[in-house]
């Protein structure tokens, strides 16, 4: 069943567990988290960028989130819009049937320029406002994501980094100000596989942030972006059969899971499945260059990519959740956004 994120992140909060929020592109990836749900009995947060919003079509991509949940009924799934870049982009989400929305304010429009603190509590506020109407649930950012090494992590150099990192009090104003279910904190991680050029320490990847961070706001659930590990013998399968990747660490399961001891209840994961599935079908174009069937190749990669959603359920402790969390509807949590009373 469809629910709002809201409802997922509560239950991880009171049972001291986080939530891996897969990125999807395609029929295989939805599949590959589903199957790796019900094998651990998880609940799901499965997202989708505004790249794949415009790669499947919205309408491709509903419907296959309707299978989902059609095919999955035991499972509470949150279908979340991941870095909206404006009011715009969530609302029509929203329309979708996304049951949570990012409106990402760290940024500008461009999802690229880092905006100022007004006009991010701006937009977010104005999200807040019409998703809680509709009882979808809204993360939001504070601080701008960027690797501080310089070279590493996409756009800013590493000084300007290291200026965006987020600042605690201004994190408890955020909150204030704008209403948001959850906050999406900037501690040094970035996306993509180039995070880091050796095994991050915690002058790159300040988690000792998020520890400060929960204890001016103890009742904000939040959300590490960038949070990939990349697996070095995933990096190596691709190396293996022809891949270029250069040396390249990730964000450790471990220092994930410390987060968790500190407020951490979502934790977005894109890369690692990409650098699966590549594996996977390098694997078999390889190995046996004469396959052409499409399900071949993508259902090997399918495979690769539910062992490591299994893997990050196991280790963020979601296994075994799903049957402990009651459903409920977006249109339920319209009266605990008017009310604070908590439906069902
Ligand atoms: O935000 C980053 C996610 O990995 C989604 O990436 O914008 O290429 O779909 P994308
Ligand atoms: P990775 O690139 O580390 O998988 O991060 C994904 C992400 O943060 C999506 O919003
Ligand atoms: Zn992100």
């Amino acid at each position: 069943m469809l629910v709002p994120m809201r409802i997922l992140l509560d239950h991880a909060a009171e049972n001291g567990y986080g939530l891996a929020a897969f990125n999807v592109n395609n029929m295989e990836q939805i599949q590959a988290i589903m199957e790796a749900a019900r094998e651990t009995d998880s609940p799901v947060i499965i997202q989708a960028s505004r790249g794949a919003r415009k790669y499947t079509n919205d309408a491709f991509l509903r419907h296959l989130m309707l299978a989902a949940a059609e095919l999955y009924p035991e499972l509470p799934i949150a279908m979340h819009l991941d870095h909206g870049n404006s009011p715009e982009t969530c609302l029509s989400a929203i329309k979708q049937g996304f049951t949570s929305v990012m409106m990402d304010g760290s940024l500008m429009e461009d999802g690229k320029t880092p905006s100022s603190y007004q006009y991010n509590v701006k937009v977010t506020r104005q999200v807040v406002k019409a998703a809680h109407r509709r009882g979808v649930t809204v993360e939001g950012e504070i601080g701008t994501l960027g690797g501080i090494e310089d070279g590493h992590g996409a756009g800013l150099s590493g000084e300007e980094a290291r200026r965006h990192l987020t600042d605690p009090e201004q994190a408890q104003r955020f909150v204030a100000d704008t209403g948001v279910d959850a906050l999406a904190v900037a501690i040094g991680t970035s996306h993509g596989a180039y995070k880091f050029s050796r095994p991050p320490t915690g002058e790159v990847l300040v988690m000792s942030l998020i520890e400060e961070i929960h204890r001016r706001i103890p009742n904000t659930h939040l959300v590490m972006h960038g949070s990939s590990s990349v697996p070095q013998e995933l990096l190596e399968i691709i190396r293996r059969y022809g891949g270029k990747m250069k040396e390249t660490y990730g964000v450790p399961v471990e220092e994930i899971q410390r987060g968790i001891k500190h407020g951490v209840r979502k934790i977005n994961v894109d890369t690692d499945n990409r650098l699966a599935m590549t594996g996977a079908i390098r694997r078999v174009f390889a190995e046996t260059p004469e396959k052409f069937d499409p399900r071949d190749y993508l259902g090997e990669a399918r495979a690769a990519m539910r062992r490591v959603c299994v893997e990050r359920m196991v280790a963020f402790g979601q296994a075994g959740n799903a049957p402990r969390i009651k459903p409920v509807t977006c249109k339920q949590m319209v009266i605990f956004y008017k009310t604070g009373v908590r439906p069902g």
